[in-house]
């Protein structure tokens, strides 16, 4: 059975174009494997406490302190949920020029000691997975845009899953100038908005109409 394990992480609610993004998906995915798991975190509403020491080293312990057994009690779950899903959703808004600190929380919960560890080819537990990013950004920082250099989101994401293993298989939609109808400065930029998020919408759902393995 197909499984999608979706994450959300806006403060925008209803309002976060990259919720709408990855609800599309999620619908998408949904309608195209009616048997399919799906498991869902909203980590703006249900914050992962920062990594500390228990948490980093306790996951591999042999034998956990109290409060080591504490983090992996939330650690666990988290590990358990990527390395059962097929397809991993991620809704990631820009935050001062990178991921929200709440998404940065629950990476940091699948880089701790152990949980990820490599075989002798150099795979992981992520390695087959695929991961669908939808960002959602104030302004633009695609290539050759002014700002490119000061993008730390996908690119980031890239480097992270990269280093745990996931290298292929990684989609990433959209959408810029999110403040063109609030920032006089941007409103010539409105037409980028409309096209760069109607577009992350419509690859959503082609991405998500394919069965799980091939997205
Ligand atoms: C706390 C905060 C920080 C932000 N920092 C940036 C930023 O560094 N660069 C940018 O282009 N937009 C920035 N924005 C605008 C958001 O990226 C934009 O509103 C985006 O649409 C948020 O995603 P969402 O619509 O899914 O909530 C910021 C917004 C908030 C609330």
């Amino acid at each position: 059975m197909a499984t999608l394990l979706h994450i959300d992480s806006s403060l925008n609610g209803d309002n976060s174009f990259s919720r709408k993004v990855t609800a599309t998906f999620a619908e998408e995915w949904k309608r195209a494997n009616p048997e399919g798991r799906y498991v869902y975190r909203d980590l703006d509403a249900d914050p992962i406490p920062h990594l500390n020491a228990d948490a980093y080293y306790g996951f591999s312990a042999e034998d956990p302190t109290p409060a080591q057994a504490a983090a992996n009690a939330v650690t666990g779950p988290i590990v358990a949920e990527a390395k059962d899903a097929d397809v991993i959703l991620l809704g990631v808004p820009m935050y001062n020029f990178t991921i929200p600190s709440t998404l940065k929380s629950w990476l940091d919960r699948l880089a701790v000691v152990g949980a990820f560890p490599q075989d002798e080819n150099g795979k992981t537990g992520l390695s087959d997975k695929h991961l669908v990013i939808a960002t959602s950004r104030g302004g633009s920082y695609l290539p050759g845009t002014p700002r490119a250099s000061w993008e730390h989101q996908d690119s980031y994401l890239k480097s992270f899953f990269g280093f745990l293993g996931l290298t292929e298989n990684l989609h990433v939609l959209h959408t810029e100038m999110a403040l063109s109808h609030v920032v006089p400065a941007l409103f010539e930029f409105k037409h980028i908005f409309e096209a760069s998020h109607g577009e992350a919408h419509e690859k959503a759902r082609e991405l998500a109409a394919r069965t799980p393995v091939a997205v």
